[in-house]
């Protein structure tokens, strides 16, 4: 099978981003057929500095790394270094409803946010994002649940491709981690765990145990004393008991019992051990990577090589399928 998936290089990476992406990426490599992508081009439709967009390649793909993407297992590569990836998105653009785009939540999301930044680029997103899988005849696509308008769109617009051109692509599908999809903010529990909220409302992979501790230490938590699973009723405890069991591959139920009249602040505490030494292994790696920039860059160099192949090929089909060569 044919995995492909694709991670934006903005900023650092939070454990919504490990728990909810990497760990999956992580077995997935070790049994499937894997391509990896840092999605540059994505970053490029929301607000960015050219000088630091090098340096958050390079540090999501030392991220990566750390986490335990083996590039002897998987191609791990740098979208704009295929340039199919955007030849593919404008032939998909020509198929697909501008109504279909307008009505995807990302795109409204973002354009609230960044009110003086509504390109078309973020528009087309999608489309982009469309490119990025079919172009590898993807049949498993890995992501969170954010994401799933996406994938759908994408499968739709693969059957539509076919239908009028003739079987091109493949149709891949969602694959959503079982739990754990959505991992909350520590501040605001009903919100999404971002890279883009206050630095108390994320826990970065490379976080020091010190920051790890603070961070927990100050994560809301609900009114009541018992540590029980209720995402409506006690959304910040339900929270930690996801990533809690998502770390430690204890059950909820498990965790439950475990901490049952223990109160939070044990609970917390526990937590914070947990993190620290799970995420102190990726810490230390991140420092080696560091000091090796030619090796990563040699790492993504050939990624690129290998995912070229592919993607030459997949638009030889396309042009010849639509009367483009
Ligand atoms: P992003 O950080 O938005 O570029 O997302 C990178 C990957 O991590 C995507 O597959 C997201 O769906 C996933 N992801 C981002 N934030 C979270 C979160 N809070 N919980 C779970 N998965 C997430
Ligand atoms: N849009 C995805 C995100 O924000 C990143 C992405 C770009 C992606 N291209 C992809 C994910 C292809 C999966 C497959 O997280």
């Amino acid at each position: 099978m044919r995995v492909f998936s694709g991670v934006r290089p903005t900023g650092k990476l939070h454990i919504g981003n490990y728990l909810g992406a990497i760990r999956q990426w992580l077995e997935l490599q070790e049994k499937e057929d894997c391509i990896f992508c840092i999605v540059d081009l994505h970053a490029i439709t929301t607000p960015f500095h050219p000088k630091e967009l090098q340096k958050n390649i390079f540090e999501t793909a030392i991220s990566y790394l750390s986490s335990g993407l083996n590039p002897e297992k998987c191609v791990f590569f740098v979208q704009s270094r295929v340039k199919e990836h955007t030849e593919l998105s404008w032939i998909l653009g020509t198929i697909c409803p501008i109504g279909e785009l307008k009505r995807m939540t990302q795109f409204k999301e973002k354009t609230k946010k960044h009110k003086k930044y509504v390109n078309a680029g973020l528009l087309n997103y999608p489309l982009l994002m469309a490119a990025d899988i079919l172009l590898y005849q993807a049949d498993i696509v890995p992501v969170g649940s954010d994401q799933v308008q996406h994938v759908e769109l994408t499968r739709e617009l693969a059957r539509r491709f076919n239908q009028k051109f003739g079987n091109t692509f493949r149709v891949p599908k969602i694959l959503l981690p079982k739990i754990g999809a959505k991992i909350m903010s520590l501040q605001n529990p009903r919100k999404k765990m971002s890279k883009t909220d206050t630095e108390k409302g994320y826990i970065g992979i490379f976080d020091t145990p010190k920051e790890i501790e603070k961070k927990v230490m100050a994560a809301v938590t609900d009114p009541g004393k018992k540590i029980v699973y209720n995402p409506q009723r006690k959304p910040g405890i339900s929270n930690l008991l996801v990533i809690y069991s998502l770390f430690s591959g204890k059950e909820i139920k498990e965790l439950e019992k475990e901490f049952r009249g223990k109160g939070y602040a044990v609970f917390k505490k526990s937590l914070i051990s947990l993190l620290i030494t799970t995420l102190e292994p990726l810490r230390k790696k991140r420092k080696e990577l560091l000091q090796r920039e030619v090796y990563v860059r040699e790492i993504l160099n050939k990624g690129a090589k290998k995912a070229q192949k592919i993607a030459t090929s997949t638009m030889e089909k396309v042009k010849q399928n639509m009367g483009l060569s």
